[in-house]
């Protein structure tokens, strides 16, 4: 039995959609087994606004957007986006879990990228970019070809679109993906670590494609480790730690102004790790 069928709603049912924020989640919990693994998180994303989530490994922050993207059940709490409950309808003041026609029908609008780009092996790029416009969107074949080879050109592969992922470097695969998480015209788009399966050299020219969805007025909420991306681009940064959020605000704010006791270790060991880099190696210390 599901815990939150019975469960009251706490949330009014007032129409918010043509306000912000596009996503709201009030009070996020889901547990694995005995495990509580988001411990009520609140957070509001604005239309236009850009979100980096980091915090440590195991905090939950695939956790929660999966949980955004209804590719998670969650146990209790409000996930909102763009004012519609997400994953149940309420029925008489009671919860009860949405059909997964619903569920598609108020997360239509939510476009996800993850850190393994997903692909389909046996598709070109362009048919991986066309496959959902095609089978989910139902576009006749020559409109989902059109506006899959616009997308692949917004991610600057235009000239790929007949290969195959295979032939294709993990930043071209992870530009493919995002191509295809765009033509469904999302509202928002979550990002998962998207540069952290590439070789170094191959992270600027995902990222500059991220950059440049931001600039175009993109929502986005991303989880990353690139913290010079987090500062340059995000509006908000949020620290998630052991399943709740426990610092948000500007990013100078977060990263300069660092009281919180977790936070401070969590950037000091990203800072020992790059300070190598800053220095130089002739400055490095012996084993
Ligand atoms: N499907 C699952 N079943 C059981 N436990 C899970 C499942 N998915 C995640 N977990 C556990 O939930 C916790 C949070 O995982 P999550 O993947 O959200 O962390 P994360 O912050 O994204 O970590 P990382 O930085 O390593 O990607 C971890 O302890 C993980 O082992
Ligand atoms: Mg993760």
């Amino acid at each position: 039995m599901n815990a939150i069928a019975d469960m009251p709603s706490s949330a009014s049912a007032v129409d918010t959609r043509h306000g912000s924020p596009l996503i709201e989640v009030r009070d996020l919990r889901k547990r694995f087994g005995e495990v509580e693994v988001l411990r009520g998180v609140d957070l509001e994303i604005a239309r236009s606004e850009v979100v980096c989530i980091i915090g440590p490994s195991g905090s939950g922050k695939s956790t929660l957007l999966r949980c955004l993207a209804a590719l998670e059940t969650y146990d209790h709490g409000d996930v909102r986006i763009e004012g519609e409950l997400l994953g149940y309808s309420e029925r008489n003041g009671k919860r009860v879990r949405a059909s997964q026609g619903e569920i598609n029908r108020v997360r239509r609008n939510v476009g996800m990228v993850f850190q393994q780009f997903n692909l389909w092996p046996h598709m070109t790029a362009l048919g991986n970019v066309m496959e959902a416009l095609v089978r989910v969107r139902r576009l006749p074949h020559a409109d989902a070809r059109r506006r899959a080879n616009a997308m692949l050109e917004t991610v600057g592969l235009s000239h790929k679109g007949d290969a195959y992922p295979a032939k294709l470097s993990g930043g071209q695969q992870q530009r493919v993906a995002i191509a295809r998480a765009l033509a469904m015209e999302p509202h928002i788009m979550l990002f998962d670590e998207p540069t952290s399966a590439l070789d170094p050299e191959l992270v600027g020219e995902v990222l500059q494609v991220m950059k440049q969805l931001a600039r175009d007025g993109m929502t986005m909420a991303v989880v990353t480790h690139e913290m010079g991306f987090a500062a340059q681009v995000a509006d908000k940064v949020m620290f998630i730690d052991q399943g709740r959020i426990a610092v948000q605000g500007k990013p100078r704010e977060v990263f300069h102004d660092a009281g919180q006791p977790r936070l401070r270790q969590f950037l000091q060991n990203y800072f020992d790790r790059n300070a190598f880099w800053a220095r130089g190696p002739d400055d490095a210390e012996p084993l």
